[in-house]
């Protein structure tokens, strides 16, 4: 009974944030208006919010970057409350394939519940599709479903936020970067230092591939706390080095 009640609920505030964010993309009609959209829908219970993990000046330029591309394939590892993911499918085309890959109770974030999945397959827009799995990203199963999404498809645009130690970027970057076209973009969250935060790794990566790879960072420079910073590495026209040195 407690268990009926609380899906007729969750049903219930799913549909009117599905409603709200319809109403807002009709106010909204280009990809450039809706990047507010995002930081600013507010829901109730368990769909209050889909505010991106992102300090916004930096994703509104990877987002400009994204949206640039227009990209008809994106792989996002590490979804949580869906903001970016969101992004990315105003970005793409409108045919696009979409892949997200999040583990449920991840760290840095902690994935989503199931009964968000409903809801973030109401990101994609008419026409695109969008295969949501709730996975280890470094599981080799992972990567085959990955491939099953993909099709024959190349991936235009890579977003790396999931494991943010070294090892754990290190693999997604190994594992899902091969399946980035050549002149593909991957980009990572959080590639500066993080001295107060042991965890956070993912600039000893970053730091490697100005080597290998043409790249952009964005960086808020006013962000009063740490700088957190996004980084943007282009594949070369050669494809995804296969001799990559990394420590
Ligand atoms: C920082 S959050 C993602 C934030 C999101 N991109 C945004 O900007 O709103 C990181 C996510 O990565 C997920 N994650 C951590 N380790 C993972 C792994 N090994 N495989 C898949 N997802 C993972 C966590 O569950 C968490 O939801």
């Amino acid at each position: 009974m407690r268990q009926l009640l609380w899906n007729l609920l969750a049903t219930g505030h799913r549909d009117s944030i599905v409603r709200k964010l319809r109403q807002m993309e009709y106010l909204l009609p280009t990809a450039e208006t809706r990047f507010a959209i995002p930081f600013t829908l507010k829901g109730r219970g368990h769909f209050r919010s889909i505010r991106p993990r992102q300090t916004p000046t930096e994703i509104l330029r990877l987002y400009q970057a994204v949206c640039a591309l227009n990209p008809q394939t994106v792989l996002e590892i590490g979804t949580a409350k869906g903001g970016t993911l969101y992004l990315w499918a105003q970005a793409a085309t409108r045919d696009a394939v979409l892949v997200s890959v999040d583990l449920p109770g991840g760290q840095f974030g902690g994935g989503y519940l199931p009964c968000r999945i409903p809801y973030y397959q109401a990101f994609a827009r008419e026409g695109q599709t969008l295969t949501l799995l709730r996975e280890d990203s470094h599981a080799p199963q992972t990567l085959d479903k990955t491939r099953q999404a993909l099709g024959d498809r190349r991936v235009d645009f890579l977003f790396i936020d999931g494991d943010h130690l070294y090892p754990g970027v290190k693999a997604d970057f190994l594992q899902y970067g091969p399946l980035v076209r050549p002149g593909g973009l991957i980009g990572f969250h959080d590639i500066m230092p993080a001295p107060h935060d042991p965890d956070i790794q993912v600039s000893q990566l970053w730091q490697q591939l100005g080597a290998h790879f043409e790249t952009q960072e964005f960086v808020d420079t006013d962000h009063t706390n740490r700088q957190i910073g996004i980084g943007l590495a282009k594949v070369p026209d050669t494809g995804f080095p296969t001799d990559l040195q990394l420590t």
